[in-house]
């Protein structure tokens, strides 16, 4: 698949911002572009980065594999990545994951038939102290429970989503002061 022209100009503008000797600073912002144009990260797109940046296969490899936010297999439209440590854990976690498992008929791993919604279950989102957490795409949702979690898969099914929880206040209640 050829790499669409809006994808390239994105990398101009990613790649201005870092000195000619310093290009490969830009491969995560370039790889978050990547999955956001074409829903995950093909081999196509690793090849053309891997000439964009100059660097090796291995550079580009090493960060899509190490990073449970970068999509190295296809996925559906919504990639919910559940936390499963502890903390998320701690605070109902298990019970939440069980529900939206239920609720769209697949398992960690799975895609939804029509093609809205693959789940996967990944480490520390680093959110802990307001678990359970999980992210969508790139949105963060804290302190989840059942009824947040429906409203929050309703509004994607409705193509109105849910806005994603902005941490800032939260930081507030924990310093027991407002933000
Ligand atoms: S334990 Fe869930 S975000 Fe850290």
């Amino acid at each position: 698949m050829a790499i669409p022209e809006t994808l390239k100009k994105k990398a101009e503008e990613i790649l201005f911002r870092y000195p000619e000797d310093r290009r490969r600073s830009g491969l995560i912002p370039l790889l978050f572009e990547v999955q956001r144009e074409l829903g995950w990260i093909t081999p196509e797109a690793e090849s053309w980065v891997v000439e964009t940046l100059g660097v090796t296969d291995v550079n580009v490899r090493e960060v899509i594999t190490f990073y449970s936010m970068m999509r190295a297999e296809p996925s559906g439209k919504y990639l919910i990545q559940f936390c499963q440590n502890i903390s998320c854990c701690l605070t109902g976690g298990e019970e939440i994951q069980k529900h939206v498992e239920h609720k769209l008929g697949i398992h960690p791993g799975e895609t939804t038939k029509d093609g809205l919604f693959t789940l996967k279950c990944v480490e520390c989102l680093g959110g802990c102290s307001w678990g359970p957490m999980m992210l969508i795409n790139e949105d963060q949702y804290f302190q989840l429970t059942v009824e947040k979690l429906d409203r929050i898969i309703h509004g994607l099914k409705a193509g109105e989503p849910v806005p994603a929880d902005n941490p800032t206040p939260l930081l507030g209640n924990v310093a027991g002061e407002k933000v």
